[in-house]
């Protein structure tokens, strides 16, 4: 299936036995996805583009009701998708929408840890309770996320069959960018987070790859908020000119979309990736090259 707008799947693959055959590994049929915060941006694109590859989606977010709507304009279109409300800080809620998904949809093969918070200011202006709540919503998330996947994944598990499990960190989890060190150190637990799973998962035996996408300034709620915040700290005067800043620290020119890691999440959730684990994707427009 290839009905994404400027999706070009791979169509050759190499065999077991050598053969070169033409098939679409990024085919995501037979395959069962979790996606957190996906009731906006990037994790609403990202249930979009894995259930237009063919996955069952279970998009879950704490925003209920937004959450809700959007699933129901995939489900209109033909997609097979399903909505729980799932606070990714609450090991209940973990506990529910896991079992929610598997009762759904009979398995689960890949989670996108994809729900996150912002904040900003310096590091000067940050309260400790400010680093807390971010690191609370941004890495807890991510252990609770892999573990009460990788139990289910794991063989023995209620699906049992391995997976791919998918951590959003950032280009803040990569280089240092001024207003951005409490939200950019939990981006950088959320890197290594994925290294030390997918080694110990590897070696255990589970069959669960752990990659993290890099995001560069994406245009999403969430990347609004880096402009005010670049007004907020001096940097700018305007948003307007905040944008233009990050713009120029962007060796491609533009900024991201929500399309642009949607597309990385299909790749790392499929076949194609099948030998990817413990590697960490930017997808930044260059930015964190320089
Ligand atoms: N937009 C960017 O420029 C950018 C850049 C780098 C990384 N990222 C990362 O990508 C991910 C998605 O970002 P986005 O731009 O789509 O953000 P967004 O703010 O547009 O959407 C985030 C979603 O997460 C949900 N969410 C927040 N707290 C939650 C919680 N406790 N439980 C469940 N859901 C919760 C929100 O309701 C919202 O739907 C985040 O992890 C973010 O850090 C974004």
């Amino acid at each position: 299936m290839n009905v994404c707008t400027g999706f070009i799947p791979l169509s050759l693959i190499k065999t077991n036995e050598g053969n070169i055959m033409n098939v679409n590994p990024l085919n995501l049929e037979n395959k069962v996805a979790l996606v957190t915060g996906a009731a906006t941006g990037i994790g609403a694109s990202c249930v979009e583009y894995l259930a237009r590859m063919g996955a069952k989606v279970m998009a879950t977010d704490i925003q209920t009701e937004l959450g809700q709507q959007s699933v129901d304009g995939l489900r209109e279109q033909g997609l097979d998708v399903a909505f729980h409300t799932l606070d990714v800080c609450s090991e209940n809620d973990w506990d529910k929408s896991v079992k929610a998904t598997l009762a759904q949809f009979g398995g689960l093969d890949i989670l996108v840890n994809n729900a996150g918070i912002y904040i900003g200011g310096t590091l000067l202006e940050n309260s400790l309770e400010q680093v807390r709540h971010v690191h609370k919503v941004n890495v807890e998330s991510i252990f609770l996320g892999m573990k009460s996947a990788a139990e289910v994944m794991k063989p023995g598990g209620a699906a049992g069959k391995g997976g791919s499990i998918i951590n959003l960190s950032s280009i803040a989890g990569l280089i240092g960018v001024p207003g951005h060190s409490a939200y950019g150190s939990t981006k950088g637990a959320v890197r290594l987070y994925t290294k030390h799973a997918a080694v110990e998962f590897g070696k255990l035996g589970y069959g669960i790859r752990v990659n993290s996408v890099h995001p560069g300034v994406i245009r999403t709620d969430m990347g609004a908020q880096a402009f005010q915040d670049f007004v907020d700290i001096g940097l700018a005067k305007t948003t307007a000119e905040a944008e233009e800043l990050i713009i120029g620290m962007t060796p491609i020119g533009k900024l991201g979309e929500v399309e642009d890691i949607a597309q990385m999440i299909v790749f790392l959730a499929s076949d194609a990736a099948g030998f990817i684990t413990g590697a960490e994707f930017s997808v930044d427009g260059g930015m964190g090259a320089q």
